[in-house]
């Protein structure tokens, strides 16, 4: 997954494409490059390995005067991350250069058949056929080779094209990973995501699958896939460049983890009324009618969207009582799944962009199914192939590691879990109410148990010296214990696991010793039985993992002696309703992965092996 921006207006521009990479270079970051057309009409490109930082250093070594031109910051896919297989990649003369997002999959015989053309490719890459495809097409109009080339392509692309022979234009074109368009006063932008383009211009449209976009200082033209020319519109993000910077913190990650009170709290605002629980969401798109025809409910996700999703699970079937099941994207699409016209099909993610949950999504409207995006980029290709959407207001998520867009999803499935449970009549007015009351009261929560951060950095020594972590829940806590385990793993690279806390004896006991932390997750609703008896088993649990000498780290309620006499660390978690508990548990788990990794010295926005955004299989 990697990073793509170009830029054509009245500017100098590679100090643009520079900070525009410096914005994408949480897609990819192993090596990169710009090409720009300079003043006299030539070519000048830049590349280099390792960090945009080598490229920076390059580009004040050997300056460019371009007055337009592309960038990409890579994650490697095919040729190892060097400079030489740094993009942009360009044709055979040196015409045409091009910077891609995606997977070629039948780049090896286009490849073959060019090379019997005389084409000789000094790249590893797949990128390097599309740009030499490009340029045996060009005959004068960059729009019409970029067409043809990419008739020829099988798998998925984002593409930024520039040819000297005919200047004056940035062509783009998408099918599958994302490209979105910047309208400014008289210059234009392309790139793979929004922060890349917000210093510049709010005014943003993504291009469809089969799009293609010819940007020139004047104007943008888009035409579809059949060659058609089509209009477009703008939508004003309400994201100033500053939400995509630190803001001051040490990195994005911590900085997400404390805007999660104002994203949980702009993903219920105005959709429910906190005294009666009344819902206002027409915005999803789906008619009552059809979500009460809906007989079965399946959620598709990856990553911690499907630890959203299995949270989604058991507050659909508690508020609604219809039966869901979750899948991963990546299994839902080749399962030959039971999905109909019954079917109402929830996909889970904050980008909106991964491969495997949009395929999932095709899946499931090709076998006729109701379909439903829960995701955080308005205009992504998710919410665009799907019949609804109800969109999470986390704003831009940088860090790798998800956090508040987790939180976001989790109260975006709530309001919809109340609202199918209202649709279905499962749902009394004064449950309603209350689930409404104690919705309004978690930023403030949140804001509170955001407090606990120092225990938490002081946790971190104990476990960054370890190998090995579990974390354990029952209930609506157990797919927050997978969620705690990912989130450790993901940025500290410490082998983590998630797991029902009620089947420890049935073999992860085998894993105790005095050197396995234990995570435990022991909050309950004191007014809830059932919470209260899951809690009970969850402290048994609990002192059969110290009886085996195991240390044991405990979410529990603020003052609970119980869990003090058994735990040999506590961490307090305020109290709400049983099905709102994983949100505020939810912190202390990314606050604990996140000291924990600082102290490991990991790279904690940009862990190793990772992308932000999985946009290709
Ligand atoms: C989680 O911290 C990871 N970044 C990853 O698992 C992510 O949740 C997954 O790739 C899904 O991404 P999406 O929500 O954008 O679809």
């Amino acid at each position: 997954m990697c990073g793509i921006i170009g830029y054509i207006g009245k500017q100098t521009t590679a100090p643009i494409l520079l900070a525009g990479l410096r914005r994408l270079e949480y897609r990819g970051y192993d090596s990169a490059g710009i090409a720009v057309i300079e003043r006299d009409g030539s070519l000048a490109v830049r590349r280099a390995a390792g960090k945009l930082s080598n490229l920076e250093e390059a580009v004040r070594r050997a300056p460019v005067e371009g007055i337009y031109g592309i960038g990409h910051t890579r994650w490697a896919t095919h040729g190892r991350p060097t400079e030489a297989n740094a993009h942009p990649h360009a044709g055979p003369n040196g015409d045409v250069v091009l910077v891609h997002n995606g997977i070629v999959e039948n780049y090896l015989s286009l490849r073959r058949a060019l090379e019997q053309e005389g084409h000789v490719f000094v790249t590893q890459t797949d990128t390097e056929v599309v740009a030499h495809l490009v340029e045996k097409y060009l005959q004068g109009n960059l729009e019409e080779a970029v067409s043809r080339a990419v008739a020829r392509l099988s798998g998925v692309f984002a593409l930024a094209v520039l040819a000297r022979s005919d200047p004056g234009k940035i062509v783009a074109a998408r099918s599958g990973p994302p490209v979105v368009i910047g309208v400014g006063d008289k210059e234009f932008l392309v790139a793979s995501d929004l922060p890349a383009l917000l210093e510049h211009t709010q005014d943003l449209f993504f291009l469809r699958d089969g799009d293609l976009a010819v940007l020139t200082p004047e104007a943008v033209h888009i035409s579809d896939r059949a060659g058609a020319g089509v209009g477009w519109t703008t939508t004003r993000v309400a994201w100033e460049p500053a939400m995509a910077e630190k803001g001051g913190y040490r990195h994005f990650m911590l900085k997400e983890i404390y805007e999660q009170p104002q994203a949980v709290r702009d993903t219920f605002l105005g959709r429910i009324r906190p005294d009666s629980g009344e819902l206002h969401l027409d915005e999803i798109g789906l008619s009552a009618e059809q979500l009460r025809a809906c007989r079965q409910i399946r959620i598709v996700a990856c990553g911690t969207s499907w630890h959203a999703a299995l949270t989604g699970k058991i507050l659909i079937e508690r508020l609604a009582r219809i039966p869901v099941e979750v899948d991963y994207g990546s299994e839902f699409r080749y399962r030959d799944p039971l999905v109909d016209e019954g079917t109402l099909v929830i996909a889970v993610s904050q980008s909106g962009e991964t491969a495997d949950t949009l395929a999932a999504l095709r899946e499931a409207r090709q076998r006729g199914a109701v379909t439903l995006a829960i995701c955080n980029v308005a205009g992504a290709m998710l919410t665009r192939e799907a019949d609804g959407s109800l969109l999470t207001h986390a704003g831009p998520e940088i860090g790798v590691a998800s956090t508040k867009a987790f939180t976001s999803q989790v109260t975006a499935l709530f309001l919809f879990a109340l609202h199918l449970g209202q649709i279905h009549g499962r749902l009394s007015q004064e449950d309603s109410r209350r689930f409404g009351v104690a919705l309004s009261r978690l930023p403030a929560q949140l804001q509170e148990v955001l407090a606990v951060a120092p225990q938490c950095e002081a946790l971190a020594t104990l476990l960054a010296r370890s190998t090995d972590c579990l974390f354990l829940g029952r209930g609506v806590h157990f797919p927050i214990a997978l969620e705690g385990a990912l989130k450790l793993k993901e940025i500290s690279y410490i082998h983590a696991e998630g797991y029902p806390a009620g089947e420890m004896k049935h073999g992860p006991n085998a894993l105790i010793d005095a050197n396995l932390p234990v995570v435990f997750l022991a909050t309950y609703d004191p007014g809830d039985d059932a919470s209260r008896l899951l809690y009970e088993k969850t402290v048994s649990n609990m002192q059969e993992v110290k009886a085996r000498e195991g240390i044991v780290i405990a979410l529990c309620n603020p003052g609970d002696e119980d869990v003090r006499q058994v735990a040999d660390h506590t961490i307090p978690v305020p109290g709400t309703v049983e099905l709102l508990l994983p949100i505020l548990e939810m912190a202390p788990l990314q606050l604990l992965a996140y000291y924990t990794a600082v102290e490991r010295g990991c790279d904690v926005d940009q862990p190793r092996n990772l992308a932000k955004s999985v946009t290709v299989e």
